[in-house]
């Protein structure tokens, strides 16, 4: 099982809190969405999680195991960064294979491995070349057959597509997703992009200055949202103030509506 429970997961640097108290159980299997504008601290929790930042407080545990303090190598977590991070003077087959490599996996094993993971991101016949020979697409996809070459128990993807052109992000959008959904890897991804995270993501964990806003599925946070924040920042919204009265609701300047289906909050919530 790949379950991740995260509790009290805390960084500060000097007196800033980048993260505090971030609380979160992933199911298995689940393909979760760490969202939030820039510097909410959506990076700093996941390489938390991936083992490369050490946090000041609370627990981390993988299908029950406590991780918190293990390094990354003991995590068995497949990671893919934003810049591809390929290395320049290995073929891609190469690439996919570091990581099995690292493990000592026998040749025969890797060979297999390699193969597998770049025919399921259609790369298969691309093995020879070099990253510099491929599109920023394709490099991206190579940095995701690596990932799940090694099987990790959790893949953790930080803004994957943010690199690449409006109509390969969503041609790698979709494929991610399909992949995710036939391999069923728990997997986080980051995105401060609300489209992207709604349109791929089981749930959503919506973050503002190192604090978790809400979590929930896309029609949860859009038709129920927590607070102002978060219905700012999920769609396109309108804010009207005014007052409900059962259930009608009165704008300030007057305007009388029913109030059935429109979402009203308390002022300053
Ligand atoms: N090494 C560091 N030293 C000081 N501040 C940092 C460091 N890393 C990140 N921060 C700060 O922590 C906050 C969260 O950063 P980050 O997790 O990268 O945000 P996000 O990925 O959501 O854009 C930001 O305000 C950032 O400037
Ligand atoms: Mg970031």
């Amino acid at each position: 099982m790949a379950n991740v429970e995260i509790a009290g997961l805390t960084k500060t640097y000097g007196t800033f809190r980048a993260v505090t108290d971030f609380g979160l159980s992933v199911r298995d299997g689940e393909f979760l969405i760490f969202l939030g504008p820039s510097g909410c601290g959506k990076t700093t929790t996941l390489r938390m999680l991936a083992g490369f930042i050490e946090p000041d407080g609370g627990q981390v545990t993988l299908g029950g195991r406590d991780i918190t303090h293990a390094p990354p190598h003991r995590r068995n977590i497949g990671l893919v960064f934003q810049n591809y991070a390929l290395f320049p003077h290995l073929s891609i087959f190469e690439n996919v294979a570091f990581g099995l490599r690292r493990r000592k996996q026998p040749e025969a094993e890797i060979r297999k491995r390699v193969t597998d993971a770049l025919e399921l991101v259609e790369l298969g016949h691309l093995g020879d070349r070099l990253p510099k020979q491929l599109s920023g697409g394709q490099q991206q996809r190579v940095a995701i057959a690596r990932a799940i070459a090694i099987r990790p128990d959790i893949l953790l993807l930080d803004e994957p597509l943010s690199n690449l052109d409006a109509r390969l992000r969503l041609q790698v959008r979709d494929e991610l997703r399909n992949l995710q959904k036939t391999l069923g890897i728990t997997t986080i991804m980051v995105t401060h992009d609300q489209e992207e995270a709604m349109s791929v993501g089981d749930r959503l964990v919506l973050m503002r200055a190192g604090m978790i806003e809400q979590v929930g599925t896309a029609q949860e946070l859009y038709y129920q949202p927590a607070n102002r924040f978060v219905a700012d920042f999920i769609g396109r919204t309108n804010f009207l103030s005014g007052a409900a009265i059962g259930n009608m609701f009165r704008s300030a300047g007057g305007c009388r509506c029913a109030a059935d289906g429109i979402w009203v909050r308390p002022p300053r919530s």
